[in-house]
């Protein structure tokens, strides 16, 4: 059940079911560094009831942002502030993990108009730059950065990272057959393919050390054809587990196929339905002894609880309901409310509406409710969307002309 606690392997009790997913905030200045609005934004996440809350994509590397705004987590990071974010969202009991990220070839052309990746596949999208296939030099490179900014978030006083290897960036493109078409060491096989994500956990395991917590996202497929698989996706899941990760999450696709925040998905409270990666997890959980958290598309209590108690899943991992009411946890946990909100559920067909308008529009609202402190449910979607992109341009551009000023 949703109130129940949870003991990860490496001791840390997590007080209740209910853990914030992360959604990049985009609340970063133009050197990439924490802001007071996205401080008091997890100030109050932390105040919400959630027991555990992951931090949006915080890139290890600034040349390969997710896009501008983002947080990064190197040596020029100013850690005294990082350091005040997770004291504010320790503050009413929540743990907090960094999630730590590398975009690839997911970079907008814009942040890195020749990004890293593991072949020269391009994204087949507009906005983003032919990438450079990595070497051997590169990839030691980013297992470098990645326990650096592990390190970093250790000392900033995280209570560990989540390692984002889902949706299409450097991590989840490796494990694809049909992106990571290398013949080396890093490509081919499945355990080939695994190679980075495996040696980047090593290393974040020995600068963390056992208390510190390891969590590892995960794509249940790409949902494309030739691309990472559901069944590759349980035997990563095994590797994993056998490198000692304290916590799997479970998503699914890419930017090619965004699947992983669906909406209309209907008022159909069937748990498959409403959580629409649960049979992929039960799947993948069966074949583990390590806790896993399912995330996309869990509103409903009921929907929740049967999910946890038929065994698909350890931890029920939410996102969009957090942008429009950070409190709504402990409504939940207390009875106050029987369905974390769902305002997208209401929304037109993706395919009625400019492409990735929904998830602009939560976006717009992330930064609303982060500067404002409230969301504005009456912004119409197509205006939210244009907010946001008009927004996002302006913070390029500072990123841009602060990188003119240091180099
Ligand atoms: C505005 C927004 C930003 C997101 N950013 C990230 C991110 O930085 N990293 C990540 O792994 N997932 C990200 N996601 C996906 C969420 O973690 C989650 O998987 C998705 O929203 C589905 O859960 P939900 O139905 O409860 O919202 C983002 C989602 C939204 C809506």
């Amino acid at each position: 059940m949703i109130d129940q606690p949870l003991t990860l392997p490496n001791g840390v009790v997590l007080a209740n079911r209910l853990v914030k997913s992360a959604m990049s905030e985009a609340l970063g200045d133009a050197r990439s560094n924490t802001t007071e609005a996205h401080i008091g934004l997890f100030d109050r996440w932390g105040r919400g009831g959630a027991a555990l809350l992951i931090t949006g994509n915080t890139p290890v590397d600034r040349l390969h942002l997710e896009h501008a705004g983002n947080v990064v987590l190197d040596k020029q990071t100013d850690l005294a502030r990082t350091a005040r974010l997770a004291e504010a969202a320790k503050r009413g009991g929540a743990r907090v993990l960094v999630q730590l990220a590398h975009a690839g070839r997911q970079t907008p052309e814009a942040v890195n108009p020749r990004p890293l990746s593991m072949s020269g596949l391009r994204l087949d999208l507009p906005g983003y730059g032919a990438p450079r296939a990595a070497t051997e030099e590169d990839l030691e490179r980013v297992i470098g950065q990645f326990e650096e900014s592990a390190r970093l978030a250790k000392v900033a006083g995280f209570d560990g990272v989540e390692v984002h290897a889902a949706h299409g960036y450097l991590l989840s493109s490796a494990l694809s057959p049909r992106i990571n078409t290398r013949s080396d060491r890093w490509g081919g096989s499945l355990e080939n393919r695994a190679r980075l994500v495996l040696s980047i956990i090593r290393a974040v395991r020995r600068v963390g050390g056992p208390g510190f917590t390891l969590a590892v996202k995960l794509n249940s497929s790409d949902f494309q054809k030739g691309g990472f698989s559901h069944e590759d996706s349980i035997a990563v899941a095994k590797l994993l587990q056998n490198e000692g990760i304290d916590l799997l999450e479970i998503s699914g696709g890419n930017f090619e196929t965004p699947v992983a925040y669906q909406h209309g998905a209907g008022k159909n409270s069937s748990a498959s339905r409403e959580a629409y990666f649960l049979d992929y997890a039960r799947d993948i959980k069966a074949a583990l002894t390590v806790p896993v958290m399912v995330t996309g598309g869990f509103r409903s209590r009921d929907v929740m609880n049967e999910a946890l108690t038929s065994g698909a899943t350890d931890l029920i991992g939410m996102g969009r309901p957090f942008i429009i009411d950070p409190a709504f946890p402990g409504k939940l946990l207390s009875g106050v409310i029987d369905r974390a909100p769902a305002v997208e559920r209401d929304f037109p067909a993706a395919a009625t509406l400019p492409r990735g308008a929904v998830l602009n529009w939560f976006c717009h609202q992330l930064a609303l409710q982060g500067k404002t402190g409230a969301a504005d449910l009456s912004l119409p979607i197509v205006e939210g969307h244009a907010r946001y992109l008009a927004d996002l341009e302006r913070a390029t551009e500072r990123l841009l002309q602060e990188r003119g000023i240091e180099s």
